[in-house]
């Protein structure tokens, strides 16, 4: 079966971008591959600096995780520090990909010129080979991301080969693929940008835990045009078609159905929040459920976490043994 591996970095609260775009295609995909989703903390470290906060965000996450639907019965789910076999072989990644190839990470020159008064990690740099390691740990066949990690899917493959090809055929050397199309949900405030949380405010942006009186809100306030026409054209209506786009993802009803329905702003957006409402509805309670026991919590973990290290391990001792350290 295709081996399929995906992270995701513990910061921020997940919103309904990454929900209805990618996150819910990860509990459709659990039943179709052989799915592992790593929680990457230690990415996460490459820019931290307060205590307490990474494991927070971890736990939240994997809550959310759960509460979405990823079963840990089928999916392997697991936090990355608690596999130290992704430190191990960082290490041995970072030994077969060579200063240049780092410096040209588009990634590493964006991030580390707007961080430019602040405190650029090595991490931060080397970034890109523990990347790596996440991905070869699991002999995973297929990679899905976005254009913006292309590049590290590349470079990946290129220290797969290299490795490969000095020490022996020990690595599956992975493919990036283009993930199922989700919905694309739009900033509510901004909707010719894709709904994040970077945006300034918070107003366009509706995340997983709002409470209703929130959702209600944003929807309320979200940007429309002066027509006062219910039609989906991306290019001349952009806000009209991004709440199309939510209320299809959120009801199941096809676009081109819902704007012959609405004729009017007003009860489009009120509708857009109910369908999200009472979507988030069993999610949120489920989350909540799972952070007020946070000893199943971490049982779910330990399960993901020990299917994920056995694969890691033999994968680590593998390299070891191409490699040829002596064996303790
Ligand atoms: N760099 C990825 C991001 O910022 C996160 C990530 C870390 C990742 N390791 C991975 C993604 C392995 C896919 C596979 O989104």
């Amino acid at each position: 079966m295709t081996r399929v591996l995906s992270c995701i970095q513990p910061t921020g609260d997940v919103h309904l971008g990454n929900y209805l775009g990618a996150l819910r295609n990860w509990v459709a995909g659990q039943h179709e591959k052989d799915v592992y989703h790593g929680i990457v903390d230690l990415h996460a470290l490459t820019v931290t600096t307060q205590p307490n906060v990474v494991g927070e965000a971890t736990l939240s996450l994997a809550a959310m995780l759960f509460a979405i639907g990823l079963d840990p019965n089928v999916a392997t789910i697991f936090v990355q520090s608690h596999v130290p076999e992704h430190s191990q072989l960082g290490w041995v990644m970072e030994c077969t990909v060579s200063f240049g190839e780092l410096s040209r990470m588009t990634q590493f020159k964006e991030k580390s010129a707007r961080r430019e008064a602040d405190f650029v990690s090595a991490g931060l740099f080397t970034y890109p080979a523990l990347q790596a390691a996440d991905i070869v740990l699991y002999d995973a066949d297929e990679v899905p991301v976005g254009d913006d990690q292309r590049q590290h899917i590349e470079i990946t493959r290129d220290i797969a080969i290299r490795f490969n090809s000095r020490f022996g055929d020990t690595f599956v050397v992975p493919a990036a693929v283009t993930p199922t199309a989700g919905a694309r949900v739009m900033d509510l405030q901004a909707p010719t940008s894709k709904m994040s949380k970077s945006s300034d405010t918070d107003s366009g942006c509706v995340y997983m835990l709002d409470d209703p009186k929130a959702i209600e809100k944003k929807f309320k306030r979200a940007v429309t045009d002066s027509e006062a026409v219910v039609a989906y054209d991306l290019k001349e209506k952009p806000g009209v078609s991004n709440l199309l786009d939510i209320l299809s993802a959120a009801s199941g009803t096809p676009v081109a159905t819902l704007a012959d329905q609405y004729s009017q702003y007003g009860p489009l957006k009120s509708d857009a929040a109910s369908a999200v409402i009472s979507m988030l509805e069993p999610i949120q309670a489920r989350y909540h459920e799972l952070m007020d026991d946070q000893a199943e919590l971490a049982r779910l973990l330990a399960v993901g976490a020990d299917r994920a290290r056995e694969q890691a391990s033999a994968t680590l001792s593998r390299a070891y043994r191409a490699i040829g350290l002596l064996s303790n």
